[in-house]
């Protein structure tokens, strides 16, 4: 890779090409109930380098604002969220969810020229939705499956990621890895056990990638040997810019993900599990609350996974002997970041080697970097932005050797609630 790809692809701050590109979308932010209450405390975010507060004022409306206090610059933070506005600690200035100075004890004429930063939100599918784009280009909010089912039917967590979002998000989109890394753990965990698909994903470490343009981004169709005269496809959505669907594991919840940049250097992981049709279980809701499957154990204020570089993942060298985890790291979640963090903050791609297996990872690169340059040079509306092309599923499946993939995919995989799931 040329330096400049690199670049291009892992700045994401305010001015850059892929950081303006992102600015384009609705953003997941935060968890709705990380801020449950009208007055309660706000939450710092992080989001594309800019440091923000999401908060929920008296009304019960959530809001995203600047996190410095326009007077000295103390953090809002340490404020009061009261009588819907935040004030200050310091001299008690105090904000409303659209940026304005409400307050502002020692000279309140002065107080209608202040004005913080402040985004407009949505919520939905139990997730707070900032823009952070120019005003005139804000799209519909977003359409993707699992935000817009009933709270029974999915469950969203989100985790600090100590690396560049790209090399998160390429670990989603990479299926070959699962025949590896994941290769105990998919025997272990209780929502991937009992699926058939495992037997397939561990004879064929070699799969057969075949990459489509969507309207939202690409599908990726990774063709597996099956049983007999069939082969094993799986296919993964991924939804610009940052959105992966994961091809389900037989009878288990569909799985999902964002790969959010908090700064260059760290990002947002989501993870979400779902059906599209049915409420999902006590048991599964228990094991992910406990950061089985794609969750992760972390800890609560920093959302930093338990297994995190500082203890080397609390590698276990006895398992990795007696094939208890490949990699000896404990759980989907932490086997990816771990590998994806220990390549340093932002892996220096201009030194890798890639092979025909990581044929999905150099598409979407150049998906996500045509369609920031075609943003700065012609203002061109990126792929993805449009609620109704979000409309996508991943499946699954065994189909016989001569039935032509493409004139499958396309519709079974639309998410629609008359579809059925593909899983195997
Ligand atoms: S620094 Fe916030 S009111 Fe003075
Ligand atoms: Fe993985």
């Amino acid at each position: 890779m040329q330096p400049e790809m690199q670049e291009l692809l892992v700045r994401t701050g305010p001015g850059t090409p892929m950081g303006e590109l992102m600015r384009r979308y609705w953003i997941p932010a935060l968890l709705s109930r990380e801020i449950a209450d009208p007055d309660c405390p706000p939450i710092r975010v992080k989001l594309l380098g800019e440091r923000l507060l999401a908060l929920r004022d008296s009304n019960g409306r959530a809001g995203i604002i600047g996190e410095f206090c326009a007077h000295r610059g103390t953090s809002l933070f340490f404020g009061r969220n009261e009588e819907c506005g935040i004030r200050c600690s310091y001299h008690g200035w105090k904000y409303d969810l659209d940026g304005n100075c409400i307050d502002l004890p020692q000279q309140p004429s002065y107080a209608p020229e202040i004005k913080l930063t402040a985004y407009p939100c949505v919520e939905q599918g139990g997730v707070v939705w900032v823009y952070m784009g120019p005003p005139a280009r804000r799209p519909e909010p977003p359409a993707l499956e699992w935000s817009l089912l009933p709270d029974t039917h999915a469950y969203v967590s989100r985790r600090w990621q100590e690396c560049n979002w790209m090399q998160a998000l390429e670990g989603a989109i990479d299926s070959s890895h699962v025949s590896f890394v994941h290769r105990y753990e998919m025997d272990f965990d209780p929502m991937h056990d009992t699926a058939a698909g495992r037997k397939y994903l561990k004879a064929d470490p070699s799969p057969i990638f075949d990459v489509r343009q969507s309207d939202a981004g690409l599908t990726i169709l990774t063709r597996r040997n099956g049983d007999a005269d069939t082969y094993y496809w799986r296919i993964t959505q991924f939804i610009m810019p940052w959105y992966t669907f994961i091809p389900p594991f037989g009878d288990h919840a569909l799985g999902a993900h964002a790969f959010v940049p908090m700064d260059d250097e760290n990002c947002w992981t989501w993870n979400i599990n779902y059906y599209a049709d049915k409420p999902l279980d006590e048991v599964q809701l228990k094991a992910m609350k406990d950061g089985k499957g794609i969750h992760g154990q972390v800890l609560s204020g920093t959302l930093r996974a338990v297994a995190n570089r500082d203890n080397d993942y609390l590698i276990d060298r006895a398992g990795q002997k007696d094939r208890r985890s490949f990699s000896g790291v404990i759980g989907f979640a932490i086997q990816d970041s771990s590998l994806q963090e220990s390549m340093g903050p932002i892996q220096d791609r201009t030194q890798e080697h890639l092979v025909p297996t990581d044929r999905a990872i150099v598409v979407a690169r150049n998906r996500l970097a045509d369609a920031a340059r075609a943003l700065r040079e012609s203002q061109a509306e990126p792929p993805g932005v449009r609620a109704d092309d979000q409309r996508l599923r991943a499946g699954s499946t065994l189909l016989g050797r001569d039935r032509p993939i493409e004139q499958w995919y396309r519709d079974a995989l639309a998410a629609r609630p008359d579809n059925p799931i593909y899983t195997v």
